[in-house]
């Protein structure tokens, strides 16, 4: 089999499958991200192509070589929907709901991990370098060192790393941790992620941490490095750009207005459909706007995308019920014949229609109770070409390290997020333009090219 220089590991492959059986590249971020350097060094992606027991060979895509990991219907149930979506996942977001310690689920962890890991040492070169891709997979790092020293290893966490008070909880955390520091750079979207993390490691095993490094101990008495930093990834904004600039995307934006009866403001959200993204919190804020008669659905609409996600955990089956039960109160409380409250769309949109909603938006709001960073906040800035609109972010999005123009609120203060609402409706045009012209400044010097090379060229550098 042929080897790779470059190989990115990764819950999910860059590719979906199509009902024929064809594959086509997923429209993620990250994806996007990493497709001219995979192209540039022949890579190879090792993932699970999000199916129950699809068992594929390795093949080519696009300049990339693939590699199906084959996971059953089981494992899906306790490696995936289990430990990384119901125990990480909620304990990584500061347990907004509660995290479940099942030791199933990390019996499957643990086999799944080493599967993924086997993989990439079977699909790695000679001297080659591994990217390990988040929280499903932090074990891979030290597996993969302990099968393969002569690789150089990277580790990119893209949610949060919690403070310690909370990350003690984990019944396996030492294995955790030893699993990330057998990378030689983990990243972190936020510096208090980094420090979240090497906190967390000294408190555990009393390694000395100075400035990014941490010193961790071989078995042979020797020593090496291993750097902890913060690395906040970005959007190809570009294209983001390129679409906006199109006149039929700018004609979509117009009809969508049209469509909703043209408010004078349309507000939107656009999350996967997820309990960190505080989407019942600004719903309870929109709803009293109107309960309060400060808007009328005349002058105002919410738009909120909320793609479906995760369907078969309980905890996102639990939330759907809510907010649509929430949606339905607001509507039929406040709607008339030619007006709605909230349009609501549980479905995905592919990028096209979102730049043409991003336009079509006055505000955006961007509620996260707890995000590792928040690439939607980005998109929007990106796609505001005409310097206009109005981006409402939470302060514990990583975002907000960044986005310091935006119009900043804790989503869990009701009344100062309906404050931010009503200042952001009536917030002057040269305002708007100084801040989004800001934010955009941001967006375009930093984006996810820069992400990655500024990732890479680190475990170069930590490598040698
Ligand atoms: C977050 C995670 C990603 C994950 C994505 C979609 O952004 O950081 O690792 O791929 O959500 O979730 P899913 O469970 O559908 O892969």
């Amino acid at each position: 089999m042929s080897q790779a220089d470059f190989v990115v590991v990764a819950n999910r492959l860059p590719v979906d499958r199509d009902d024929d059986g064809g594959w086509r590249r997923s429209p993620g971020g990250l994806v996007t991200a990493l497709e001219p350097v995979m192209r540039k060094a022949e890579g190879a992606w090792v993932g699970w192509a999000g199916k129950p027991g699809l068992d594929l060979e390795p093949f080519d895509f696009e300049g990339t070589h693939l590699v199906p990991i084959t996971l059953s219907a089981e494992e899906i149930q306790n490696y995936y929907e289990g430990f990384s979506n119901d125990t990480i996942w909620p304990l990584y977001h500061d347990v907004i709901a509660a995290p479940r310690y099942r030791r199933v689920w990390w019996d499957a962890y643990v086999d799944v991990n080493r599967r993924f890991a086997e993989a990439s040492a079977d699909a790695a070169a000679e001297g080659a370098t591994v990217w390990v891709q988040d929280y499903q997979l932090q074990l891979v790092p030290a597996m993969l060192r302990s099968m393969r020293p002569d690789l150089t290893i990277g580790y990119f966490h893209h949610i949060p790393f919690p403070a310690y008070g909370l990350f003690s909880q984990l019944p396996w955390r030492r294995q955790v941790l030893e699993g990330l520091l057998g990378a030689d750079v983990v990243g972190f979207q936020r510096v208090a992620d980094a420090g979240n993390f090497a906190r967390a490691v000294r408190r555990q095993f009393h390694y000395t941490t100075k400035a990014s490094g941490i010193t961790v101990p071989l078995e042979d008495g020797s020593t090496r490095n291993a750097l902890a930093k913060a690395f906040p990834i970005s959007i190809d904004a570009e294209s983001y750009i390129e679409l906006a600039q199109r006149p039929e995307i700018q004609a979509r934006a117009k009809e969508i207005r049209e469509s909703l009866g043209n408010p004078k403001t349309v507000m939107l959200g656009v999350d996967r459909l997820d309990y960190t993204k505080g989407i019942r919190h600004r719903l309870k804020a929109f709803g009293e706007l109107l309960q309060d008669g400060k808007l009328s659905v005349e002058d105002a609409t919410l738009v909120q995308v909320a793609s479906p996600s995760r369907e078969r955990v309980e905890a996102y089956i639990q939330l759907r019920d809510e907010i649509e039960l929430t949606v339905g109160r607001i509507n039929g409380d406040f709607d008339t014949m030619d007006h709605t409250a909230i349009r609501y769309l549980h479905q995905a949109f592919p990028r096209e229609e979102m730049v043409a909603l991003y336009l079509a938006a006055d505000v955006m709001l961007v509620t996260a109770l707890r995000d590792g960073m928040n690439l939607v906040a980005k998109e929007y800035v990106a796609s505001r070409i005409d310097n206009r609109g109005v981006l409402l972010l939470s302060e514990f999005a990583g975002a907000a390290d960044e986005l310091g123009s935006a119009i900043r609120i804790n989503p869990h203060d009701i009344g100062g997020m309906k404050d931010a609402i009503m200042r952001a409706i009536e917030m002057p045009g040269a305002e708007q333009g100084r801040r989004m012209r800001s934010l955009r400044r941001r967006v375009l010097e930093h984006d996810v090219s820069d992400w990655s090379k500024s990732f890479l060229e680190a475990l170069a550098t930590a490598k040698r």
